[in-house]
């Protein structure tokens, strides 16, 4: 018989969290807009908006909380945070920043700008899929961002082991006929946009030999390196006795800048870091920018303590006690739904079960956000909150302000680090479960309130009939 696998880990402080009434949270709901994001926390039951900040610190990153240092330049935390990204990651120079999209602001612009010198006249970042505040981010900086994620992951019920991949004949065919404009490659691990997939060391070797030899800048979108390492552990035989260390350290080989928000798999509720392996004239013009935006160049908006817990996250984040647990509750949550019928991402991503909505609720038209009509309706059954990855994040075109047609329509169930345990899983499914039995009676959404950009944190909605 196999043995199920116990967390690596007891707890030692508990956070006590509220059950609702159904009428409760139907009068939330309503005050909230029918939009989850403007519900306050303390009407969440099981909150599986984000990863995102939301994981639980260990006593040992507590403990080096007390030891950060606070002096506003050349505080020791941030030599100790830029040491352990040295030897983590074979990366000499470390900015920290407030999160990952302070990272971007800082970056993008410098590389647009480099490219721009060197002839580009329509400047374009090519990813395997960029995370929506990174196209943003693309696009301030002036340049577009273009995903060219392979064709495997749009099916939801192919099993693919390596959904994040690029496809590598569009890359290549990018870079033969406009590497001119090509500003750089970001190669995102897992593929947060496309269900948490991971990325094949093949893939990130030969796309960045591409990006390489035509002299155009790889960087890693290192939000979740540590899952996508384990998933290479997991799913290619030829790293299955290396350790996670070095699974890590190939991947961050082929790069020459790496992004992270550290809200992730760094495991610290807020801080991030724009790295550079060895060009230290960007890594100097990307200090110069940090210094108006996030703060000095050795706290970039973080406090002494901050850099420190996030220190110790890192090597957190590289145990496979920790990532064969975190991995595994994710997979059990995906397993149960998907033994009651329910139609998900397959195979379950690292940090999250994307639900497939437009299976569930085929008659609701994109521009009626099926996937925000499901999230609204688990909140009114359960007290979970999750998040819609569609077309409402999607948003809609500037130029002819059409709704951007969305490659899914996915209520991510998304999972914090070290915070639920699998009995929050079970109710979680459940809870899904019957909300799936009654979606014939869910309503279409329309908007009552439609902020011009972002509009998913803000917008209001109201139902329509079917
Ligand atoms: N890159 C990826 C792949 C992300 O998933 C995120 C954030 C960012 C960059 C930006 O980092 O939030 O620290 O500024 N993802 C969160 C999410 C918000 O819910 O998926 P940030």
């Amino acid at each position: 018989m196999s043995r199920s696998i116990p967390e690596p880990w007891r707890i030692k402080m508990v956070e006590p969290i509220r059950m609702t009434t159904k009428a409760q949270r139907k009068s939330a709901l309503i005050e909230a807009g029918l939009n989850p994001f403007i519900l306050k926390s303390e009407d969440v039951f099981i909150d599986l908006l984000t990863d995102s900040g939301t994981g639980a610190m260990s006593d040992r990153q507590w403990a080096n909380m007390f030891l950060g240092d606070e002096a506003y330049a050349g505080s020791k935390s941030y030599y100790l945070l830029s040491q352990t990204v040295e030897q983590l990651f074979d990366f000499q120079y470390t900015i920290p920043v407030h999160q990952g999209r302070g990272a971007e602001q800082i970056l993008f612009p410098l590389l647009v700008e480099l490219a721009k010198e060197k002839g580009a006249s329509e400047p374009v970042f090519l990813s395997n899929h960029h995370f929506d505040t990174t196209k943003a981010h693309v696009e301030i900086a002036g340049a577009k961002a273009k995903n060219l994620i392979c064709a495997s992951s749009l099916q939801t019920e192919i099993v693919d082991d390596w959904k994040g991949n690029f496809d590598l004949n569009k890359l290549s065919n990018e870079i033969k006929h406009n590497c001119k404009n090509i500003v750089a490659i970001i190669i995102t691990i897992t593929c947060n946009s496309v269900g948490g997939q991971p990325i094949s060391m093949g893939n990130i070797h030969s796309a960045a030999r591409m990006a390489r030899d035509s002299g155009i800048p790889v960087i890693i979108d290192a939000a979740r390196f540590a899952e996508n390492a384990y998933f290479i552990k997991q799913r290619d035989s030829q790293f299955s006795h290396e350790s996670i260390s070095k699974i890590v350290k190939e991947m961050f080989s082929e790069a020459d800048i790496f992004t992270m928000s550290a809200k992730k798999d760094g495991m610290v509720n807020i801080g991030g870091l724009c790295c550079f392996r060895n060009n230290e004239s960007l890594f100097r013009q990307a200090q110069t920018r940090c210094v108006p935006m996030e703060g000095f160049i050795t706290y970039g908006g973080l406090a002494g303590r901050d850099m420190a817990a996030m220190a110790i996250g890192l090597q957190e984040a590289l145990n496979e006690d920790h990532l064969r647990s975190r991995i595994a509750q994710v997979e059990y949550l995906g397993h149960k739904l998907q033994q009651s019928g329910i139609p998900i991402q397959t195979p379950v991503g690292g940090h999250a079960v994307f639900v497939d909505a437009r299976k569930i609720l085929p008659d609701i038209k994109p521009e009626n956000f099926p996937a925000q009509v499901l999230c609204n309706a688990l909140y009114l059954e359960s007290g979970v909150r999750a998040v819609e990855i569609g077309s409402l994040m999607m948003g809609r075109d500037p130029m002819t302000g059409q709704q951007e047609p969305s490659l899914f329509e996915f209520m991510r169930l998304t999972i914090p680090r070290r915070t639920y345990t699998d009995n929050h899983m079970n109710y979680v499914a459940d809870s899904l479960i019957d909300v799936v039995k009654k979606a014939d009676m869910l309503k279409p959404l329309e908007f009552e309130y439609e902020p011009k950009i972002l509009r998913q944190f803000t917008a209001r909605f109201r139902e329509i009939e079917r």
